[in-house]
């Protein structure tokens, strides 16, 4: 069992094409020695094409933040597999907690642009994670389990094996509110165990980020858990410096 590390930068609704650019070339600067991570930045779809061109001949992936499951047609605001594949895009941030608060993501739409992301060949990174009161409730392992299981409804094993999930547990999302290193491991550890029930000993090699207030300063001790295996970052990704010093402490360089 080795699982690499892989450490995302969400930018949510952050950075033009020429933000994003000048993002990328700071970055593809800084990232020289860290190659035992695998690095990915998010931009939104504007910005792919320019952040993809300059991350050419780099380490680092680019992916999108959604995908829809339909190839084409009237779906007004939506984007398709094809589009993103012929921008570039390798990795697909699918049901972030966000589309599921403002936009209306329930684990059965997870579930169908998930799909699509498989057949279409990207490295889908799979969103779960419990609200404060569902937390607060003792409801947190219900929650994961609901997630996890419509969400990876029909899904094989071997398609699970290139599937990334990101715990990130709502309350801490942009709050500056990080689960403690032991509550993240519990929580990824429940994961995995939800993985196994499904995919078998595949489980094992799939990789669980964390989410929600990771930042240079606590990556360490979250990723030196043992479920805990690389980081969606938001906020700390906006910045070249934040995210290099960021993936630095995730590899405890
Ligand atoms: P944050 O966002 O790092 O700003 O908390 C994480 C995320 O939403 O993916």
């Amino acid at each position: 069992m080795s699982r690499k590390i892989i450490v995302a930068g969400n930018w949510k609704m952050n950075k033009n094409a020429a933000e994003g650019r000048a993002l990328v070339e700071a970055l593809k600067n800084g990232i020289a020695g860290l190659e035992a991570a695998e690095i990915v930045v998010c931009p939104p779809f504007t910005t792919i094409g320019s952040v993809v061109e300059a991350a050419e001949g780099s380490p680092i992936g680019v992916g999108a933040q959604n995908i829809h499951w339909e190839a084409n047609g009237a779906f007004t605001g939506e984007i398709s597999a094809d589009m993103l594949k012929t921008s570039g895009v390798q990795y697909v941030i699918i049901g972030h907690s966000e589309r599921r608060q403002y936009f209306g993501e329930t684990d059965e739409t997870v579930n169908k642009r998930l799909v699509a992301a498989l057949a279409a060949g990207f490295t889908p990174i799979v969103c779960v994670g419990e609200l404060l009161e569902e937390r607060e409730g003792g409801k947190t392992e219900a929650v994961l389990a609901q997630q996890i299981r419509v969400g990876f409804a029909g899904i094989s094993a071997e398609d699970a094996a290139k599937i990334v999930v990101a715990y990130e547990p709502v309350w801490a999302i942009g709050t500056g509110k990080t689960a403690t290193p032991d509550m993240a491991q519990q929580a990824h550890a429940f994961i995995r165990g939800e993985l196994r029930a499904l995919f078998g000993n595949v489980a094992d090699d799939m990789r669980i980020q964390y989410g929600g207030s990771m930042k240079a300063s606590n990556a360490r001790e979250l990723v030196a858990q043992p479920d805990i295996d690389g980081g969606l970052i938001g906020g700390a990704a906006l910045k070249a410096d934040d995210f290099i010093a960021l993936i630095r402490e995730a590899l405890a360089l």
